[in-house]
């Protein structure tokens, strides 16, 4: 692709949706041109990719400067849209990796400290971008997947080989030598895609790798399980983004993220449970948990996406039919659904340390009726932010969705508070 048509496809593709025409990636191998040119690649790169590494390549679509609205497949804020004060603009269910970028100074009790960009998720590393490796990690945490060669291509694989066949069976045709299986026909990820009819397959979730693939020098053994609704990325001041997450025998999320992270996952290892049925107790609360002190919540109305859980089926019609963004659908889990590592974690990044969907960092989410800011009453809390800085890590959901004295999200399942 040359400059001029790169600049046309971009227009185009801020109209795509899911299934449109317009799609690029269409739940498979996308237009080869689209990430590889024949004859002039960018200097100093590798694999004839229009960008420098992969995760540039990438992001020359996925990061779009001078975008300042949540929209579609877009999944970071460019340093020049964010200066001191804003924050990421983009809210999709996997986070804007623009949280990388942004630090925060405060002072706890008479020292200075400071929270950095870089503890705020996956560090991808992309050359022309201002994305570098991770400073303070040298391997993934609990594994031995090192951080200088983390990039969008460890998780997605750019040639989308893991797909779902009519059968409901999934197969990687590229890792998989004598492979013979259907041609996709789109992607597989949303409440709207079609059922593949025999012959046909689907694109995996996400194109996330699976199944075999050992091409990232890890082992991806099962796939992971999950169904987002077609629009993904809005401001939750509203309504809510639920992706129906899912897990059926080993294509679990944990045994996904524990492909890079074996030790945060094994059990006997002292970690929180990850992959288990929530039980009666625990899913009782999740139903009942309305906010700090008040448990008088229902059933049919208790999801939150900060706390989401894995519904205890592979079943894509069960997983499309509660996957939304309009909050159609708001049951809580039965005893047998699973907390899994994005019930706190979100995959890509977030606002808060360890890409935690809520804040850890204090006893505190919301303080005297307020998200804790810098300018305001409750400044002890805000770890260096302006309170609109607390509300958008928060998706923007107004501060009357919680407790006025809102302790952590822990007690969503757990009732502590
Ligand atoms: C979404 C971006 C993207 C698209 C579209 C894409 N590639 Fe790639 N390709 C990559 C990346 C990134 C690599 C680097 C290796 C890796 O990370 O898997 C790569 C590597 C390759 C390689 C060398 C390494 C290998 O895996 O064999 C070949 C050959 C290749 N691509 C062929 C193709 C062809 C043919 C098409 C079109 C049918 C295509 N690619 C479409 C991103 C893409
Ligand atoms: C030429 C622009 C372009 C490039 C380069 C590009 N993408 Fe995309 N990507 C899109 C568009 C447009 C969509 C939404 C439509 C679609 O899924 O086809 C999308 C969607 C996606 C999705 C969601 C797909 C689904 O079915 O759920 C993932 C994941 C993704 N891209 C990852 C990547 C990765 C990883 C790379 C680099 C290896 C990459 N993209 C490179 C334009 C691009
Ligand atoms: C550590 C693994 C990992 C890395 C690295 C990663 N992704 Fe993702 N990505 C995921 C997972 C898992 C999801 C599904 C999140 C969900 O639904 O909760 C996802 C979701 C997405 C989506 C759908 C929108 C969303 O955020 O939910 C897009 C687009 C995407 N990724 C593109 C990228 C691009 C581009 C890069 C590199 C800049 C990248 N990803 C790096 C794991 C990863
Ligand atoms: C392809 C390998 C890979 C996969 C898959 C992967 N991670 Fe990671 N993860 C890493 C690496 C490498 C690091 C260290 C670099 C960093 O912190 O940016 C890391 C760091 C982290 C951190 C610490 C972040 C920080 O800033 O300190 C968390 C939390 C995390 N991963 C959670 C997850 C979750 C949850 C999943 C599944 C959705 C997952 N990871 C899947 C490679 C991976
Ligand atoms: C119940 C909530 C919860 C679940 C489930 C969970 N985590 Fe975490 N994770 C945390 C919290 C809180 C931290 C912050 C520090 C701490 O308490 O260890 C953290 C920290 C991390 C770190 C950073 C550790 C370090 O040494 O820097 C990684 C990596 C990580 N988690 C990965 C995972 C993976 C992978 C899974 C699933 C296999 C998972 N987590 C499941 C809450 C959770
Ligand atoms: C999505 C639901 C969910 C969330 C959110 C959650 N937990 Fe749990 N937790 C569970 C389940 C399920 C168990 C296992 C059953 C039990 O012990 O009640 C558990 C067990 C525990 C245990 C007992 C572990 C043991 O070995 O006995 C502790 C302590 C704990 N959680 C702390 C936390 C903390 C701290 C957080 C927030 C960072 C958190 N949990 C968030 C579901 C959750």
């Amino acid at each position: 692709m040359n400059a001029t048509k790169i600049l046309a496809a971009a227009a185009i593709f801020s109209l795509a949706t899911a299934g449109s025409p317009q799609a690029f990636h269409s739940g498979g191998v996308a237009e080869c041109t689209g990430c590889h040119s024949m004859h002039s690649p960018k200097a100093g790169g590798s694999y004839l990719l229009i960008g420098t590494d992969p995760s540039s390549t990438c992001l020359s679509c996925h990061m779009v400067p001078g975008n300042l609205t949540p929209s579609s497949y877009h999944i970071a804020t460019a340093d020049a849209d964010m200066g001191a004060g804003k924050s990421p603009i983009q809210r999709t269910p996997g986070g804007d990796f623009g949280w990388l970028r942004k630090s925060y100074t405060m002072t706890i009790r008479s020292v200075t400290s400071t929270e950095y960009g870089q503890t705020h998720g996956h560090n991808i590393v992309a050359a022309d971008t201002p994305f570098v490796a991770d400073p303070d990690n040298v391997t993934a945490p609990g594994g031995t997947f090192a951080s200088a060669n983390l990039g969008c291509e460890s998780c997605h694989d750019p040639h989308g080989g893991v797909r779902r066949l009519s059968t409901g069976v999934y197969a990687n045709v590229i890792h998989t030598p004598g492979a013979n299986n259907a041609p996709v026909i789109g992607s597989g990820s949303y409440n709207n895609s079609a059922a593949p009819a025999a012959g046909q397959a689907v694109g995996a979730y996400r194109l996330l790798r699976g199944l075999g693939d050992s091409s990232q020098g890890v082992v991806f053994s099962g796939v992971a399980i999950a169904i987002a609704p077609s629009t993904y990325n809005q401001s939750e001041a509203t309504n809510q983004v639920r992706v129906a997450y899912g897990a059926s025998g080993i294509n679990t999320w944990g045994n996904w993220c524990a492909t890079c992270h074996p030790g945060m996952h094994s059990s006997g290892n002292y970690v929180h449970p990850i992959d288990q049925s929530l039980s009666d107790a625990v899913a009782n609360n999740y139903n009942a948990y309305v906010k700090s002190g008040d448990l008088t919540g229902s059933a049919s109305t208790s999801f939150t996406s900060l706390v989401p859980f894995a519904e205890n089926t592979g079943d894509i019609p069960t997983l499309q039919a509660h996957a939304t963004n309009t909050n159609s659908y708001r049951n809580g889990p039965g005893s047998s659904d699973k907390v899994m590592c994005l019930s706190c974690h979100r995959a890509h990044a977030s606002g808060w340390p360890e890409a935690l969907r809520w804040n850890m960092e204090g006893e505190f989410m919301i303080y005297q009726g307020l998200y804790p800011g810098t300018d305001n009453a409750a400044s002890s809390y805000a770890r260096g932010r302006l309170a609109v800085e607390t509300q958008a890590a928060y998706y923007d959901r107004p501060v009357t969705a919680f407790a006025t004295y809102q302790r952590v999200l822990c007690n969503k399942c757990h009732a502590k508070d």
